[in-house]
């Protein structure tokens, strides 16, 4: 009876102790950058980019059905300043490498009014 309440201590300081560590990684690690992030995020670029990236001012580029790597590649440019835009810098400061991953997989697959060059 003793023996296998101190065994449910012993499981009950590891079990804690390895939660605890699970915690601390998850905090420290990537922020969120799955389908609701992406979902709630893209509206805030839609306010500039149109409805699923579809600009419709030519203020504004668009950006759906755009390559995912030219998407990642220029995300990425912006936020550490070596494209060199405000507005866009403001939108994604701050941003993790798995987020720009994300939204440019979103609007890679969005269909867009891009038109490929033809050889001629
Ligand atoms: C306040 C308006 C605004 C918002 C909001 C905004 N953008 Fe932009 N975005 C711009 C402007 C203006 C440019 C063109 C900047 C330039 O000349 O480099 C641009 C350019 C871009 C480009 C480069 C397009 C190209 O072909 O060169 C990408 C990609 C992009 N934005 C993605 C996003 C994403 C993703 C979001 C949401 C996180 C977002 N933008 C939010 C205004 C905005």
């Amino acid at each position: 009876m003793r023996h296998a309440v101190s065994r449910g201590l012993i499981c009950l300081a590891l079990c804690g102790f390895a939660g605890s560590i699970a915690a601390q990684e998850d905090h420290g690690n990537d922020k969120p950058a799955g389908n609701d992030w992406v979902s709630q995020t893209t509206q805030t670029c839609a306010s500039c980019h149109g409805k699923n990236g579809v600009s419709q001012t030519p203020n504004f580029p668009v950006i759906a059905g755009q390559h995912q790597d030219y998407l990642v590649h220029t995300i990425k440019a912006y936020r550490d300043g070596d494209r060199e835009n405000a507005i866009m810098a403001g939108q994604v400061q701050g941003m993790s490498d798995a987020q720009i991953k994300a939204l440019a997989r979103y609007y890679s697959k969005q269909s867009g009014p891009l038109h490929t060059a033809t050889a001629e």
